[in-house]
């Protein structure tokens, strides 16, 4: 049983962690960002209003990200707990899924929080390359696949996301720190939060976050 948010800036190793997270805890990984992408490749009406906000940095409107969420937390695989990725990322969203949570009798047990520097987020955005079909992340010096543009965990081709351009980028950073970061305190005061150094290696990382998992 685990219901736990990954919490930090673009590139901070969320869905890096993420996919450990969910082989060792066996609980589903519910990504804002993947459904959103989903949505755009299959040309939804979800994925066409969804789709000039992340191409700009800008974050989707809470109205379109809420009850996207709170509907997949009410499927029968997220019964026994789930792992939240780029949500919540406004008080607004936060409040909503305490709401929605408490409601149905249940509350997090733990907010991970990767913490890196901007200019290490930057270098490691421009590098990652991500599968197009299973949608696994690799970065092409830190964490490179076995073979250069196939990915090792389903042979599928590697590509680089459309807002991981640079410009893109620095705006995803500015609205992390002005919408984002508050949720950080707003954690802190339910004590679920636990601060992890996310430039270390990804296995250091893992090391360190199922340590503060078990102590939960
Ligand atoms: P989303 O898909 O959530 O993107 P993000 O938060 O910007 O995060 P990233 O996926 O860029 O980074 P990550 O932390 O997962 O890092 P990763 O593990 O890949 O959101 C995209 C967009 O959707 C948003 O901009 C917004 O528009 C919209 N959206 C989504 N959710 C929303 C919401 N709730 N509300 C409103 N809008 C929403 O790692 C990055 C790179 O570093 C990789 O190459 C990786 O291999 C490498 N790496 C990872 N860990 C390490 C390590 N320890 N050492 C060295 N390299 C590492």
């Amino acid at each position: 049983m685990l219901r736990a948010v990954l919490l930090g800036p673009p590139g901070a190793g969320k869905g890096t962690q993420a996919a450990k997270v969910i082989e060792k805890y066996n609980v589903p990984h519910i990504s804002t960002g993947d459904i959103f992408r989903a949505n755009i490749k299959e040309g939804t009406e979800l994925g066409k209003k969804a789709q000039g906000y992340i191409n700009e940095g800008k974050l989707v409107p809470d109205e379109l990200v809420v009850d996207l969420v709170t509907d997949r937390l009410q499927q029968d695989d997220c019964k026994d707990g789930f792992l939240l990725d780029g949500f919540p990322r406004t008080i607004l969203q936060a409040e909503q899924l305490d709401e929605f949570l408490s409601k149905n009798g249940q509350k997090l047990d733990i907010v991970l929080n990767f913490k890196v520097r901007k200019d290490v987020l930057v270098e490691r955005i421009s590098g990652r390359r991500v599968c197009k079909a299973c949608g696994a992340s690799f970065h092409v010096v830190n964490v490179p696949p076995k073979k250069e543009g196939i990915c090792d965990r389903c042979g599928g081709e590697l590509i680089q996301r459309k807002d991981d351009n640079r410009e893109t980028v620095e705006n995803r950073i500015n609205v992390y720190e002005s919408e984002t970061a508050v949720l950080i305190g707003y954690y802190e005061k339910q004590g679920v939060l636990v601060d992890f150094d996310g430039e270390k290696s990804h296995e250091e990382v893992f090391a360190d976050v199922v340590k503060a998992i078990e102590a939960k």
